[in-house]
């Protein structure tokens, strides 16, 4: 490519969208171009293009021998046959975390609210609708897993009465009566013994402050923290802004990327705080 069409705005707006979705791109070469101007255009060094596919095909099995149960998508709380209480997610960062953890090595269970996505290679989905649903695939597939990953956006609170028969319109305003869930991250890392917990945290406002509430509150190992306000991040998105806040004190603010890019670096934390927490050996503890 001439070295101007490459610098230009639109191509590098381009480029940056595609690295953003997770296309891994080789840089050009710079040098003599066959327009006869110098600069970055020219197609890029053989060598650097076999080292760039080894990278990309390099399949890391860090979690061999690894039981994942990774909670995604929102939950939907009836209020009566017609209406439910539900909430922005799309499932799209839990289900690219399940990917990642399949792909290196994991045998990974998925228990998915209701989303519009395909069930990743290699991964065992469990459907359910409501958070007492949840809680319940949750608990009944704890016993053997060694990490867990709450991506999930759970209601916090249901309506505390289902009515059987659709509410009938009228003038008068209505009141809702909600109650809360239970907390399934909070129970589950109540009694974790060795797993690895992780939650996620979606905020709003003082992003870290409450993350970290959230890791002593809710004794996790490590809180994925988004601000679901800021431009591509958060419900929806493919792409995800986060900072992970892990227990032993580490705070890693990430850039912009994709959702299966965040999946990576969650996972590598995770490998990480596994040998900091248990030291290096692979955490093969089926019953833990
Ligand atoms: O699904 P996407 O469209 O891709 O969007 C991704 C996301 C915004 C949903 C995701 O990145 C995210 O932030 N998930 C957590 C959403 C949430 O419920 O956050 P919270 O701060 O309210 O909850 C904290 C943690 O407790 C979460 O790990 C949550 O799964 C867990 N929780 C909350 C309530 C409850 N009753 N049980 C739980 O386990």
């Amino acid at each position: 490519m001439n070295v101007n069409m490459w610098n230009h705005a639109t191509t590098q707006e381009n480029v940056e969208m595609l690295r953003a979705r997770g296309v891994k791109i080789i840089d050009p070469a710079e040098g003599y171009l066959a327009c006869g101007m110098t600069g970055a255009g020219r197609l890029a060094g053989q060598e650097d293009i076999v080292a760039a596919v080894r990278e990309v095909l390099k399949t890391q099995r860090d979690l061999d021998g690894e039981t994942v149960l990774v909670t995604a998508g929102p939950t939907c709380e009836d209020l009566d046959p017609v209406r439910y209480i539900t909430n922005r997610s799309s499932g799209k960062m839990g289900y690219a975390v399940a990917e990642a953890a399949a792909r290196r090595g994991a045998k990974v269970i998925l228990v998915s609210g209701p989303v519009n996505l395909e069930v990743p290679a290699g991964v065992e989905r469990i459907d359910v609708r409501t958070a007492k649903e949840m809680h319940r695939a949750v608990v009944d597939r704890i016993a053997n897993t060694s990490i867990v990953i709450f991506a999930a956006a759970v209601a916090d609170y249901r309506p505390a009465e289902q009515r059987a028969e659709k509410i009938k319109k009228s003038d008068a305003p209505l009141t809702i009566s909600l109650e809360p869930t239970t907390d399934i991250l909070t129970e589950v890392a109540k009694n974790k013994g060795q797993k690895i917990v992780v939650g996620f945290a979606a905020e709003t406002d003082y992003v870290a402050e409450n993350a970290r509430k959230k890791l002593s509150a809710k004794n996790a190992d490590l809180i994925v923290a988004n601000d679901v306000t800021a431009e591509g991040a958060g419900f929806d998105h493919d792409t995800n802004i986060v900072t992970l806040f892990s227990r032993d004190g580490r705070d890693l603010a990430l850039p912009k990327m994709s959702k299966s890019e965040v999946a990576q670096r969650v996972l590598d934390e995770i490998v990480r705080l596994r040998s900091v927490l248990h030291g290096s050996a692979a955490l093969k503890r089926s019953g833990v």
